[in-house]
């Protein structure tokens, strides 16, 4: 180096420009894969315009195209100033949900391991500090870890917090009248959440929870692999579906997520706030079900 320095210097270069080298990085992300969507029902387009109000105000929770955190100029600017969620971010996914992904699942027991691998290592995560150090408990998921049905939620209220449970609290009385009437048993599905903690005062995810929260969910619809997921609620098709617009747009139509077919529909605390929208999910769950050969009158 010394001998090419003064080689320069012989040859009347005094001053050498500044290159920035960019550094290899891990990739944190990766891409979501392209949405198709599968079918269309013309008849339950009809969403009133009380429900576009109330849906349309929720802020969308995920952009369309997804940029995967190492390619971001600025990764605090998504992040905030929270160095243990950025420190979350870069370290990549937990190794419990890396050893999950990486298997194949075929038996119920080999699925209920898994799954209560997985659950621990929920339980201790503290990527979301303000969840983490609020939350009585987190609240993983329940049901058959076979199901062919899933549910996703949004996240915990105060009365999954305490149980630990999905959809124990006002609004999953309300499902599990639903689940009823669409002839389904609660046993037989699996339901979890975009969030594993319990937001305080309900509000909504902040993208930056559930993309810490993904890997989980992620690792959950690996292992219980089912044939169809009903997303509750404008959070859910969003954050699953990588959508921006409301619920009201996405319903009355089956997406492919992966291999699997995904319903939107609306959110039971929705409809505890606007009982007429409960037409539009009893028109949804006669769709849906109508997939599975059950016609629900
Ligand atoms: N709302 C949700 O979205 N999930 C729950 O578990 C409870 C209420």
């Amino acid at each position: 180096m010394a001998q090419w320095l003064r080689h320069l210097a012989g040859t009347g270069v005094t001053h050498l420009p500044k290159v920035d080298v960019p550094k290899p990085s891990r990739v944190l992300g990766k891409p979501r894969p392209s949405l198709v969507v599968a079918e269309t029902v013309a008849a339950s387009e009809s969403v009133s315009p009380a429900t576009t109000d109330v849906v349309a105000s929720r802020a969308p929770i995920r952009p369309k195209a997804v940029t995967p955190v190492t390619e971001m100029k600025n990764p605090s600017s998504v992040l905030g100033s929270d160095h243990s969620a950025k420190a979350a971010m870069q370290a990549g996914p937990f190794p419990e949900t890396k050893a999950v992904m990486e298997a194949v699942y075929t038996d119920l027991e080999s699925r209920r391991d898994a799954l209560s691998k997985l659950a621990k290592c929920v339980a201790g995560c503290q990527r979301c500090p303000e969840l983490a150090s609020r939350r009585t408990q987190t609240v993983f998921g329940v049901g058959n870890p076979s199901a062919d049905i899933m549910f996703i939620g949004e996240a915990p209220g105060a009365e999954e917090d305490a149980k630990g449970e999905p959809f124990v609290g006002p609004a999953g009385q309300l499902l599990n009248k639903i689940v009823e009437a669409s002839q389904l048993k609660r046993e037989d599905l699996y339901i979890c959440n975009i969030l594993r903690c319990r937001p305080p005062g309900n509000r909504n995810p902040l993208p930056e929870e559930a993309s810490h929260c993904r890997e989980f969910l992620d690792a959950q619809i690996h292992v219980v692999q089912p044939k169809y997921i009903i997303c509750w609620g404008t959070v859910a098709a969003q954050n699953l579906l990588n959508e921006t617009q409301a619920v009201g747009k996405l319903r009355g139509k089956l997406f492919d997520y992966r291999g699997i077919k995904v319903m939107c529909t609306y959110h039971p605390s929705y409809l505890l706030r606007n009982p007429a929208a409960k037409k539009q999910v009893w028109e949804d769950m006669k769709f849906f079900m109508k997939h599975l050969g059950v016609e629900l009158q």
